[in-house]
């Protein structure tokens, strides 16, 4: 099998490191990939986000298999052009794309699934927004409608704040904001593979959205991930797969947009029970990282039975014993503008340590071989490990090694889950 790989960051290194593992695959490529996908890869140019262009590619390389991983080209109908020129592609159409690019729209995909989630309004004028804040109460939760790259979204007690927020999105052309209740308890994601019909769910994962310790400071990307969640209620992803992810996927069907591809649940497991806090049409970044690290089945034969409605036919998914813990070596000022064009040093010696393996997002080839910086998120260092302690400590071993001027990175990713403070004050599966 042919596959191509749409995407440039560490969650598309994690899918062609995956996918080189699968012995059903012939040749990868990535387009336009990046530096640390070169060894498995083949790189090509393309505009991600052209539909026409991404085809032309597909069909030049005789590709059985199109794997695209960001959002946005999905919501520019990537996805729809490349089956309608006969090839299998793992993503979802526009038209159910719009799952995760406008907020507005999954709620009410949600209301009418019936699928638990925090009540919220949606409001273009500042005026409603002033008055929907003050009857939800602090803390404040304000979320751009449309795509902002894990930056649309506030939660703050400072109801300036809220309000600065909401204004910011609304100066957007058709800008509109969704205000929600806040929701309580730790968070869960927890990734859906579905063909539009059957759903098949990976391991849940936990992602660490703020940039700082303790959850500090705004939200990014995402800036570190683990998996298996040993805390997590018994029967939480029967659960998920039950009140969420089906119910979702039959409605999307119903309004006659199947949702095939990748559904992230982002979850939160409140007091008052599970609840959805978002959805993503794609798999999470860095959450990836460490799914697929951890998962056994060759993932191409899984994506393939997405993209071609044979879901049902595949055996159960296999899992490695342990786990996997990823930690994000970020570059300065991100979230902010990132400092680039700076050397990365240390990434053999990473890979040396036990477990561990280097994905790279925004890098670029520097001269003399020696990597650069290009980007926000620049590195995830991935460990596997017999126990997630071990895992843990294998991670920051490799992020040890890697020196890059000014990055960042936190240092308490998977600590509360080992620690065991990780409260679930639900009742858990069946809420
Ligand atoms: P989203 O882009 O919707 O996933 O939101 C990004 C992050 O904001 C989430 O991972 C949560 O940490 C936080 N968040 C979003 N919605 C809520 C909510 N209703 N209550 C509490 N935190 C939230
Ligand atoms: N890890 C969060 C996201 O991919 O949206």
């Amino acid at each position: 099998m042919n596959v191509l790989v749409i995407g440039s960051g560490a969650r598309e290194h994690a899918l062609v490191a995956a996918l080189a593992n699968d012995p059903q695959v012939d040749a990868i490529f990535a387009a336009p990939g990046n530096a640390g996908m070169s060894s498995q890869a083949e790189l090509r140019d393309v505009d991600v986000n052209d539909p026409t262009a991404v085809t032309a590619l597909a069909v030049e390389l005789d590709a059985d298999l199109v794997v695209v991983g960001p959002e946005a080209p999905l919501v520019a109908g990537v996805a729809d052009a490349i089956r309608d020129a006969g090839i299998a592609c793992f993503g979802p159409s526009a038209a159910a794309a719009e799952l995760e690019a406008s907020k507005a729209f999954a709620k009410q995909v949600m209301h009418f699934a019936q699928v638990p989630t925090a009540r919220a309004g949606v409001a273009t004028d500042i005026d409603t927004v002033a008055m929907m804040l003050s009857e939800f109460g602090a803390p404040h939760v304000v979320k751009d409608d449309g795509l902002a790259a894990g930056k649309g979204v506030v939660v703050t007690d400072d109801f300036d704040e809220a309000l600065e927020h909401a204004k910011q999105c609304l100066n957007k052309p058709n800008g509109r904001v969704v205000i929600e209740e806040f929701l309580d308890g730790p968070e869960v994601s927890l990734f859906c593979i579905t063909d539009g019909v059957t759903v098949v769910p990976l391991q849940p994962a936990q992602d660490f959205k703020r940039v700082g310790d303790d959850d500090a400071g705004p939200n990014t990307g995402g800036m570190g991930a683990y998996t298996p969640l040993e805390w997590a209620p018994e029967g939480l992803v029967d659960e998920v797969v039950r009140t969420v992810a089906q119910p979702t996927v039959d409605e999307m069907a119903r309004r006659g947009t199947p949702f095939a591809g990748l559904l992230y649940v982002g979850l939160a497991l409140t007091s008052r029970g599970t609840r959805v806090i978002e959805f993503n049409a794609r798999f999470g970044d860095p959450e990836t990282q460490v799914v697929l690290a951890s998962l056994k089945t060759p993932l191409a034969g899984v994506l393939y039975a997405a993209s071609t409605g044979t879901l049902a036919d595949l055996p159960p998914l296999e899992w490695y014993e342990g786990a996997a813990v990823t930690v994000v070596i970020a570059a300065e000022n991100y979230p902010g503008t990132p400092v680039t064009g700076d050397p990365i040093t240390g990434i053999e010696e990473a890979e040396d340590v036990e477990g561990v393996h280097v994905l790279h997002a925004g890098t670029k080839a520097g001269p003399d071989g020696v990597p650069v910086s290009a980007g926000g998120r620049v590195l995830s260092v991935v460990a596997q490990g017999p126990t997630l302690a071990e895992a843990r400590d294998n991670a920051y071993d490799g992020v040890g090694q890697i020196f890059l001027r000014g990055s960042h990175y936190r240092t308490d990713i998977a600590a509360k889950a080992i620690e065991g403070s990780i409260v679930v004050s639900s009742q858990g599966a069946g809420q």
